[in-house]
């Protein structure tokens, strides 16, 4: 299609930008980890494999190496310790208030949910105090907002004290944090949030840390389809097209640097020329069909782009030196998300660990070396019913040994057909003396010199 010379759309794109609050987030492959790539482990879903599941997942078959979650969960924290893996948790809206208020609470904060992780392995590159707070004013009332700088500094008083000095404090905000403007040098803050922007920005720009945004192209996209056509939300111009900001000149060849540029414009607008962007989260649903735009090919067109715009280390057009780090939304479908059918569809992974849609960032398995040792597992993107058949074969016909995937017992859950495969295909293997001829299922099986144990299963080797 020809390319779009204007966009009014954008100024819808803007204010519907950020419509659901997402909790979540994750990222990780050894050969090519990413650097400014990664992903949101969010688990509001009634489905979702074990935590070691998820995060032997993203260390085995990802190159993501960066996972952002949505609170401080001590079970995400324990396994993420000793990986090469960073995290950026999160911590509680209904925390902030009485964090502002005493530094004390954010002392005890630190000293018992992140002191203790860093000290046995875990690397935390930052924390987001709370989840698009400002926007949520109207439900939590002006108490929240005007505690959220105090709380920040709090909680950088308390990261001194316990010499976590490598630890970035930030917040994220939701893209209705803007006015709706056009073209992106056009971007300024709302009037009402300057109170709360100007010393948040302050304190970014002193302590050196990002400021937070979640953009979704997404949202602007299925609000008028029209103004923000699908190759230009989706990465798909041909090169050379675009849509030019008539005041700067410059040619915007997809929606997400357009939203990221307003940011930009708006912290130019009010004096903080020096405070860097990083997109918290941003993603695009594949599915259902019925909601305008959700499916696998836009998921994987939209996600995909990102991690190629990530990976080419160039920034946006205002900021073509500042490499664009960014999050996608998310690791996996989660089920019992609320807002419409599409909230349930944003992974990469389905809940079952299997492939949703490929962006370049799932991996197969290491190749094996014949000097470690060597184990046998299921393809993460194979179909359930030709899985099911091996599964039957390799514990029935095949005699391996499959107690351990019964109910009740250690590698039961998650009860998942990958999960149970890849157990009962390594015990086959190593049955009958680790030859490749023996890892193989019909196509369905692959060798790694990774182990796949993971807490509470061992595989044998
Ligand atoms: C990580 O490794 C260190 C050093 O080997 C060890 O002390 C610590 O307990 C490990 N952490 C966990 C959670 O296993
Ligand atoms: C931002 O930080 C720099 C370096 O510390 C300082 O010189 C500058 O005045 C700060 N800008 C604002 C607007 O606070
Ligand atoms: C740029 O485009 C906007 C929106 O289409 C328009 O309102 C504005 O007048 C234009 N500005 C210039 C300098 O041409």
């Amino acid at each position: 299609m020809a390319a779009p010379t204007s966009l009014p759309g954008l100024i819808l794109a803007i204010v519907t930008a950020a419509c659901f609050v997402h909790y979540s987030g994750a990222a990780g492959g050894e050969a090519h980890p990413d650097k400014y790539l990664g992903i949101n482990y969010g688990r509001l879903g009634s489905n979702l494999p074990s935590v070691d599941q998820a995060v032997s997942l993203i260390a085995h078959s990802t190159t993501i190496r960066k996972v952002k979650i949505f609170d401080a969960d001590p079970s995400v924290l324990r396994a993420l310790a000793n990986t090469s893996i960073e995290v950026t948790i999160t911590f509680p809206d209904d925390l902030i208030y009485r964090t502002g208020r005493r530094a004390l609470n954010a002392y005890r904060w630190i000293r018992s949910n992140v002191l203790p992780f860093v000290r046995s392995g875990t690397r935390v590159a930052s924390i987001c105090v709370g989840n698009e707070v400002l926007i949520n004013v109207a439900a939590s009332g002006k108490r929240v907002p005007s505690q959220l700088v105090p709380a920040l500094y709090n909680l950088q008083s308390a990261l001194q004290r316990y010499d976590l000095h490598g630890i970035q404090l930030s917040t994220p905000h939701a893209l209705n944090v803007l006015n709706p403007s056009f073209p992106p040098s056009r971007g300024t803050f709302r009037k009402d949030l300057l109170p709360y922007l100007r010393p948040l920005l302050q304190f970014l720009n002193a302590t050196g840390a990002p400021l937070m945004v979640n953009p979704y192209p997404y949202f602007a996209y299925r609000a008028d389809p029209r103004g923000s056509p699908l190759d230009y939300a989706t990465f798909k111009l041909r090169r050379g097209a675009g849509v030019r900001d008539n005041r700067t000149g410059l040619l915007y060849t997809n929606l997400l640097d357009a939203q990221v540029d307003t940011v930009y414009a708006a912290m130019d607008a009010i004096g903080f020329p020096n405070v860097r962007v990083v997109v918290t989260e941003t993603g695009w649903p594949s599915g259902p069909e019925s909601e305008t735009g959700a499916s696998p090919a836009n998921a994987a067109a939209y996600n995909g782009g990102v991690v190629r715009h990530v990976r080419s280390m160039s920034g946006t057009p205002l900021r073509p030196k500042v490499p664009l780090e960014a999050y996608i939304f998310a690791l996996f479908d989660e089920n019992t998300k609320t807002g419409p059918e599409s909230e349930h569809h944003y992974g990469i992974y389905r809940a079952d660990m299997s492939v949703s849609y490929s962006i370049g960032v799932q991996t197969t398995p290491a190749t094996p070396s014949p000097s470690s040792g060597s184990w046998c597992v299921a393809k993460a993107d194979t179909g359930v019913p030709q899985l099911q058949a091996a599964l039957d074969w390799a514990c029935g016909p095949g005699k391996a040994d499959c107690s351990a995937i019964q109910p009740g017992k250690a590698c039961y859950v998650p009860n998942t057909v990958l999960a149970h495969s890849s157990y009962a295909f390594n015990n086959y293997y190593q049955l009958n003396g680790r030859q490749a001829s023996d890892c193989v299922f019909g196509g369905t099986a692959i060798v790694t010199n990774t182990n796949p144990s993971y807490q509470g299963c061992a595989y044998p080797s």
